[in-house]
């Protein structure tokens, strides 16, 4: 492959969203028109007010919903880290959770052991593989999510408000580790958020209101204008 193959290839986004419409009913679309896109590589945070449809377009991006019309183009394997760890971690112990993400691949044991010690690593964690969900704070069950996601070998990881139920220590712990996971290897992360501080880790942002994108780029502008909106309501 040439070195201009390499460039065309590396301008290639992680996600495309083109015009993607979807509506839970027949009343009111959620999302209408609505364009995206994450080069690869960069850690993306998604913002906008409740009820803006975030979560339905994670789903979207996810393959859970299909959009009724437009295009989603995502490189695959996708991850999904949810608001809740307690919805995501089915198994007892940390290493028979990650293993249970693996099924599929029929793997051999030695390989499960391998992938569960590397996606640990890279969290982190890795003292942790024998331990019991049950006794895991809220921000070791996010990671071992996370370590979940990595262990499929998963390339875009989406995570919807996933420092919601974290204390504010844990919260910014999480981001940063985010933070560092895609600068240190090849993920992309869409990471949706209410919190603007956490803008202080990403790359790029999007704001999504009426079931478009109606702004994007820079995360300070962004997290100006929205301190700017938030104060003047107060
Ligand atoms: N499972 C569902 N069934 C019907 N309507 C839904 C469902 N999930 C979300 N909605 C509606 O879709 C809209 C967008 O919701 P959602 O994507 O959850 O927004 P956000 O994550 O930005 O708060 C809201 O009006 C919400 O009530
Ligand atoms: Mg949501």
């Amino acid at each position: 492959m040439n070195e201009s193959n390499i460039s065309n290839l590396s301008q290639t986004p992680a996600i495309k969203v083109e015009n993607i419409d979807f509506s839970w009913s027949e009343e009111a679309n959620v999302l209408q028109s609505c364009c995206l896109e994450v080069p690869k590589g960069e850690f993306w945070m998604l913002l906008g007010t409740n009820g803006s449809g975030k979560s339905t377009l994670l789903r979207l991006l996810a393959g859970l919903l299909t959009p009724s019309s437009g295009i989603i183009k995502i490189i695959s394997p996708v991850g999904f880290v949810f608001q809740n760890p307690d919805h995501q971690l089915v198994m007892p112990t940390v290493a028979a959770d990650i293993a249970f993400g693996l099924v599929e691949e029929k793997l051999s044991t030695i390989e499960v052991k391998e992938r569960v010690r590397e996606a640990l690593s890279a969290v982190n964690l890795l003292e942790l593989e024998r331990r019991p969900i049950y006794a895991l704070s809220g921000g070791q069950k996010q990671r071992i999510a996370i370590a979940g996601a990595i262990a499929r070998h998963c390339k875009v990881l989406l995570f919807d408000e996933p420092t919601a139920l974290l204390d504010p220590d844990t919260q910014l712990e999480l981001v940063q580790q985010v933070q560092n996971l895609v600068r240190n290897t090849s993920l992309t992360a869409l990471w949706v958020t209410h919190r603007l501080d956490e803008l202080d880790y990403c790359d790029g942002a999007f704001l999504l209101e009426n079931g478009r994108v109606i702004e994007q780029g820079e995360p300070q502008k962004l997290k100006k204008r929205l301190l700017e909106v938030r104060d003047s309501k107060l």
